[in-house]
Formats: structure tokens, sequence, C-alpha cells
């Protein structure tokens, strides 16, 4: 009989770069015998990975750390508490000194040496390490195993990016990811071709700033993020690449020509603006127009016309007067997102617009997120509504809601539930999209459009 192997259970909150890194801390492990647990009740090793960019985000954690030492408390258990993710890298010690229950604290850039650090946990030490290692943990990133990547589904993230240089006066991140790095080429394309391999067939490019990627290519030179994709499209197997998130000011012309070269990449852009209004933008410390902004999304749909736009906004930054809100919806109104993440601004400790005159009302703020969002709503709707009848190409990834169901993602990004004969998850096929749901589309296989979506009628609410 073999020993029970230890069971590891990591809690992501936050970004995407998070749930990349969360899958990287289980790999790390992986050597040491670390299989996944179900939960924080059956774990031996927990791992908060936490976030840090809104107070709310950033409280969660500590409502986590409760639950858990309630949970010690009742059934006798003493499982190795870690808190990891960008609040690690901002409060550091002070975690241990709020928080008793927690065993080792772990930056996003120095998780690379968990396995060194549960055994000094183990030993009885508090360890913290919250070091900018970046390049060691590019260098050290676990792979892998091909039943690990199968297990994981059929689209996958790869960190091309880490960190940040903008220092936009809202946000943590520069604190919390430290300076911008970019990861070789080499790695990039053998990561990909690992996880092609084992079945994947989405990819999606990660970064803080990923159009700021200027990683070391296999000729000594800096490569482009555009070139990156150039390159990646060659994989075979490989049926689809995405990148995010993007900065305005990054957005270079070899990026743009990329979407109308590259039958790869999806015609999906996430591109925060965070404002309309000049004076606000300048206040955050963009470094670009509303103007600037509506002219680069101009030039993206001129080679990508069927481009869907997706974005980020603060409300209620300081400052922020009524007038600067109406240019905020005159923008969303003018670049027709067909979706868009909408945020209150969050004071944040430590950034400069923290401590700015002006900080607006809290029901102010719940005001205009609401206006905003009933606007983005109803271009979401829109959005949708506009492919009803189109061909378009799914990606199936998973079962479907109903028997008979199954379900993947258009290429522009939004859930579909159509009726799939011998399809599988895996499979890229074209279907006609017969109608929309509330956050999803029901479509029928082109070709059987008409049984199928009169099927899809019997089953769908
Ligand atoms: N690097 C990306 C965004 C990273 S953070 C970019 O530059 O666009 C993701 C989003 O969180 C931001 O786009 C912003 O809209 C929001 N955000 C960041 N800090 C915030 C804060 N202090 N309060 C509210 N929202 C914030
Ligand atoms: Fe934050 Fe601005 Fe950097 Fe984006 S560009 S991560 S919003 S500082
Ligand atoms: Fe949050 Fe850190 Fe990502 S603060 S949004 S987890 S980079």
């Amino acid at each position: 009989m073999t020993a029970s192997r230890p069971k590891l259970f990591v809690k992501s909150y936050g970004c995407q770069m998070n749930v990349y890194d969360a899958d990287r801390m289980a790999d790390a492990l992986a050597p040491d015998g670390y299989v996944a647990a179900d939960g924080v009740d059956d774990a031996d090793v927990i791992v908060l990975n936490t976030c840090h960019i809104r107070e709310k985000a950033s409280e969660k954690v500590y409502s986590e750390l409760g639950r858990i030492r309630k949970m010690k408390a009742e059934t006798g258990r003493s499982p190795v508490v870690a808190v990891a993710g960008c609040v690690a890298q901002a409060e550091g010690a002070e975690i241990l000194r709020r928080a008793p229950v927690v065993d080792l604290v772990v930056g996003p850039q120095s998780y690379q040496r968990l396995p060194e650090l549960l055994r000094e946990a183990k030993a009885g030490g508090r360890p913290v390490d919250t070091e900018f290692a970046v390049e060691d943990k590019f260098e050290r990133l676990a792979a892998p195993t091909p039943k690990a990547i199968r297990g994981r589904g059929v689209t996958a993230f790869v960190t091309v990016q880490e960190g940040c240089d903008k220092f936009c006066t809202f946000c943590v991140v520069p604190y919390t990811r430290g300076a911008e790095a970019s990861r070789p080429v080499s790695q990039i394309v053998a990561e990909t071709e690992r996880l092609v391999a084992a079945g994947v067939r989405e990819v999606t490019l990660l970064g803080q700033n990923v159009d700021a990627y200027h990683g070391e290519g296999p000729d000594g030179r800096d490569w482009s993020l555009a070139r990156l994709l150039y390159e990646l499209a060659e994989i075979p197997g490989l049926a689809r690449l995405r990148y995010t998130t993007s900065h305005p000011r990054d957005m270079a012309d070899d990026l743009i020509a990329a979407h109308r070269d590259l039958g790869k990449l999806m015609p999906y852009l996430h591109l925060p603006v965070q404002s309309g209004s000049d004076r606000i933008l300048a206040a955050m410390n963009r470094k670009h127009t509303a103007a600037d902004y509506l002219r680069l999304v101009e030039r993206i749909r001129a080679a990508r016309p069927d481009l869907a736009l997706s974005g980020d906004f603060i409300v209620g930054f300081p400052g922020e007067t009524d007038a600067d809100f109406e240019a905020t919806l005159a923008i969303a109104r003018e670049a027709a997102y067909a979706s868009a993440f909408t945020f209150k601004y969050s004071p944040r400790p430590g950034t400069p617009a923290a401590d700015r005159a002006g900080q607006v009302d809290e029901g102010l703020k719940t005001e205009r997120l609401l206006r905003l969002q009933a606007l983005i709503t109803e271009q979401q709707a829109a959005f949708a509504r506009s492919l009803v009848g189109r061909r378009i190409d799914v990606l199936l990834d998973r079962p479907g809601r109903h028997p008979g169901q199954i379900a993947g993602r258009s290429p522009y990004l939004q859930p579909v539930q159509l009726v799939g004969p011998g399809a599988e998850a895996g499979d890229v096929i074209e279907a006609v999209v017969t109608d929309v749901g509330p956050n999803s589309l029901f479509a029928a296989p082109a070709g059987d459009a008409r049984g199928s979506s009169a099927r899809l009628a019997e089953t769908a609410i």
C-alpha cells in the first residue's frame, strides 16, 4: 500500500494571471506528491491566491482566513495555510501579525519556491518571501504533465509578460507585480507546444500590459507581441489565439495588422479606457485622450471589422463631476462595446489618488455605476442580437446545460449552447446563431440549422 498523498487546495481571487499562477503552484508541488483536494476541508495545504486591486477583493482573504480558523478549531485538523498573490506582496509580514492562522506568505513572483517554503513552514517556521524574482520565476515555472493539462480543459492561459511601469494613479499593480518583464519567446513557444500536444486548442496570452511585450526572440532581438503571435499561429493543432490585457498606449501598428492577417487571432479585444473625460484620464495618468482611444478603436476595426470590443471603466475617480461622467457614457456609446467591466473607484493604500481631494460620495458612485452598467448591458445584448442568423465558429469546451446540448465559446468569447451531433470538447464547429439568452448564444450546427434549432426550442428554457 502506498502512503496517502498530501492534498493541496489553491483558491484564487482576482485576474486570469492568478488562475495561471494557481495552476503553476500545483505543478510546482506535483513532484512532491501533492494532489488536488476537493476544498478547504480535506486539504493538507491551503493556498489563498489573493487580489489587492480593490478593497473588497483584498478583504476577502481575511474573511476566508476567519472561516479556516473556525474549521481548524472545530475539526482539530491542522493544514498548512499560505497566503499568496497580490495581498501577500502588498502586506507581507503584516498578514502574519493580523492573522495568526497563517503559516506562510509568498508573493506572485516567488511562489516557484513554494516547495522549500512549505518544508520550512512544516518545520515550524513562518516564512515570508515577497522578493521580485520574476526572471527566476519564468525560468522555474513548472511544466504541467499531459494528464494535468487534460484535466484543465481545451483552453489555457500562458503568461508572457508580467508587471507594469505605467503607474496609473489608482492602481496597485505596479507595486504588487513589480516592473514590466517579458518571457523569452522560446519559453512561450515550448509551453504552448506542450499544451497543444496534450489537447489544448485555444491559448490566451496573459500580461498586465500584454501589448507591451518585448521578449527575447531566438535571434537575440526583442520581439513584439505581434511577432510572437505570428510565431505561435504556426503551431499545428492550435486553433485559436487571444491576448489580454492591453493598454491603449501600447497597441502598435504591427499588432493591429495581426488582427487583419491572422485567422487564428480571435476578433476580440479587451482594451480598457477607464474614463471618457480627458481631465480624469490625465488625473489617472493614462497618457491618452478620449479622442486618441476612439481613433485607435477605429483603426483596429478597419483591420478587423467584426471585432468585439471589451473594456474596463472606473466611476467615481476623485474629482469626477457629472460632466466627466457624461463623457464616460458618451465614449462607451461611441465605442460600442460588446462587453465591459465597470468598477466603483476604490482608494488603495499607497497609490497617489487615494489621498486626493474630491473623493466621490459612495452613493453617487453607485448611481453612476448602475447607469453605466445599464448602457453596457444594452450594448452587449445588441451585439449578441446582431449575430442571429450569422455563421460563427464555436470551440466546444464542455457539456451543455441540457441533455443533447454541448457548450462552447464564440470567437467573440460569448458562451454558446448548441446541439452538437457527434461533436466533442476540443472540436471547432461551424454553427448558425439561432437565438440569444441573457448571457449566452444559442446555435445549431451549420448545415443542420433548421432541425437543430427546432430541437433547441424544445430543450432551451
Ligand atoms: N493592466 C490593465 C488593468 C489591470 S487592473 C490596464 O491597464 O488596463 C483591472 C481593472 O481594475 C482596471 O482596468 C481598472 O478598471 C480596475 N481597477 C484598478 N484599480 C482600481 C481601483 N483602485 N478602483 C477601482 N477599479 C480599479
Ligand atoms: Fe494598473 Fe495602469 Fe498598470 Fe493597468 S496600466 S496595471 S491600470 S497601473
Ligand atoms: Fe488582482 Fe493582482 Fe491580478 S491585484 S487583478 S490579482 S495582478
